[in-house]
């Protein structure tokens, strides 16, 4: 036993000694280090999280040579959050991910906040060659020292450049490139190269509004204009946005996506992610409507944004958040790391009746580690059912039902369903949808620990108008549960600590009958093994 508890506490420091051992390395390892690795209380298997400390925001995601890039907010000597790193890690199925060594370290002007990276295709900013163009990283500096005088000018943007695939970075040395404008918060920049006007755009969150900048060179920057003021929610700063165009699905027509981060006034408390669609000029942006809509009513998706420079041949809009949020990011129950990325997701933008939804919606990829599928045969639930999952750990799986909600074979129409998960200890998580009320809404409050903060316990709402069929596409790792109804129109993302694994799978309906006509279920294979 003892012999064990040594071998374990080895691994570990193994793991924290060398953050950036890289994830391949760890097969060199002894065998017990290898069962050890990633397999502590909590450790997210098919989701990014950091082999050890603090990480919030995914920084600087962009596709470069057959791999995607993720950086990330990360404070590498403790596990709450403290002076801002970038963290990398790559992957070239978005599934799989090897951790890299710290690609940015604080300096003199201050800590490295949230950014955005991009291809320099042209060499436009001269730090690279026609043959090898530059990776350049746009950054947030946020000084400390001037933070604790009180000053304002806290915040500005900077750059750096990597001419080796992202390995190693160099900042630029005039930089600030836009020095702070009066504004106490004024970061998480966004680059992208558009197209239409031939130059670059840049967004940054100034407050309570973005600002958009535009370059040829992407180190002078010239002002355009602001948006936000008057439109969208308003009950927290504005952070990290992004801005894109996209197309709408099944026409020729493109319209733009604007993503803003808020924290906090998200629909159910905390940080979470708002959108706007409308039109982009290169110098301004038109919102269709002042109104905000949610990427995802569950309280755990901060942060996030998307790929740069996806090959054109693949399409996609790919976006991934911080599955956690800053009511309680610091104190939850994790030892070693805190907080993981959500899945990815790629972004489609259906037209709706009143406008568009930006539906998101897990990519493809996540398929390769499905395992152990069965189907579930269509039935009609009444009351309470316990669904026979065979041999899927329920705890590392994916569920895709269909329920029909208008069905005749029916004697009465259900007023609530849903399904639940819980354990041996009681714990249950549950996921309801209630036709009569048109409310959507998932149940962590007794899903598991929840004393370490008063804010964590809670059950997340949405208004949501189902048709005829209602489809309920589950992702559930070892403390997340993310729910996507209806191809990703409505999504619901939240973490969870449950004292033991969840085990049991139920289905109800209360005051009537609901027909679920397709359901199946898969295991997920841990992406660390
Ligand atoms: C969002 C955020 C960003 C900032 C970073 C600091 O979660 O507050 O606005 O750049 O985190 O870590």
């Amino acid at each position: 036993m003892r012999i064990k508890n040594y071998l374990s506490i080895l691994a570990i420091s193994i793991v924290i000694i060398l953050p950036a051992c890289k994830q391949k390395e760890s097969k060199d390892l002894g065998k017990e280090e290898v069962e050890n690795y990633y397999s502590e209380k909590y450790r997210p298997q098919f989701h990014f999280s950091p082999e050890a400390n603090w990480m919030n925001d995914p920084n600087g995601m962009v596709y470069y040579e057959g791999e995607y890039h993720l950086f990330y907010q990360y404070y590498p000597d403790s596990t709450v959050w403290g002076p801002m790193h970038w963290g990398h890690a790559i992957s070239t199925d978005l599934v799989h991910w090897e951790h890299l060594p710290i690609a940015l370290y604080p300096d003199s002007l201050g800590y490295i906040f949230s950014g955005s990276a991009v291809v320099d295709w042209n060499n436009a900013s001269g730090f690279g060659t026609d043959e090898n163009p530059p990776l350049i990283a746009i950054y947030t500096y946020h000084n400390p020292d001037i933070a604790k005088a009180g000053g304002t000018d806290v915040e500005s943007q900077a750059i750096a450049y990597s001419l080796d695939k992202g390995r190693s970075w160099i900042k630029y040395d005039e930089n600030p490139v836009i020095p702070n404008d009066g504004n106490r918060d004024f970061r998480d920049p966004n680059v992208i190269w558009n197209e239409d006007i031939q130059k670059w755009n840049l967004l940054l969150s100034a407050h309570d509004h973005v600002q958009i900048y535009s370059s040829d060179n992407l180190k002078e920057w010239q002002y355009e204009s602001d948006f936000g003021i008057d439109a969208g929610g308003h009950g927290g700063v504005w952070e990290c946005p992004d801005l894109f165009p996209l197309q709408v699905e099944g026409t020729d027509n493109t319209k733009w996506v604007l993503i803003v981060n808020i924290n906090p006034g998200g629909p159910n408390g905390g940080s979470a992610t708002q959108y706007f669609v409308g039109d982009f000029d290169g110098h301004k942006f038109i919102a269709d409507s002042k109104k905000t809509s949610w990427i995802d009513y569950g309280r755990d998706n901060y942060a996030g944004v998307t790929w740069s420079d996806i090959p054109k041949e693949d399409g996609r809009r790919i976006f991934l958040g911080w599955m956690s949020n800053w009511d309680y990011a610091n104190v939850v129950p994790t030892e070693k790391w805190r907080s993981a990325m959500t899945i990815p997701r790629k972004l489609n933008l259906q037209k709706a009746n009143d406008g568009f939804v930006l539906a998101s919606f897990p990519v493809d990829e996540l398929k390769n580690i499905r395992t152990d599928e069965f189907e579930i045969p269509a039935q009609d639930i009444s009351e309470r059912v316990e669904i026979n999952t065979r041999s899927v750990q329920l705890n590392r799986s994916e569920m895709d039902f269909t329920f029909q909600l208008n069905s005749n074979s029916l004697s009465g129409a259900t007023e609530e369903f849903g399904l639940a998960l819980s354990n041996n200890k009681g714990e249950i998580f549950e996921i309801k949808y209630s036709p009569e009320t048109q409310t959507f809404y998932i149940d962590r409050t007794k899903a598991g620990l929840n004393s370490f903060s008063d804010k964590f316990a809670s059950k997340s709402i949405a208004n949501y108008k189902a048709g005829d069929n209602m489809e309920i596409r589950v992702f559930v790792d070892e403390a997340s549960i993310e729910v996507f109804v209806d191809g990703g129109k409505l999504v619901m993302t939240e973490i969870v600590f449950p004292s033991e694994p969840y085990s049991t799978l139920e289905m109800f309906s209360t005051n009537g009958a609901i027909k679920l006509s397709s359901g199946k279920l898969w295991s997920l294979n841990s992406v660390w093994e």
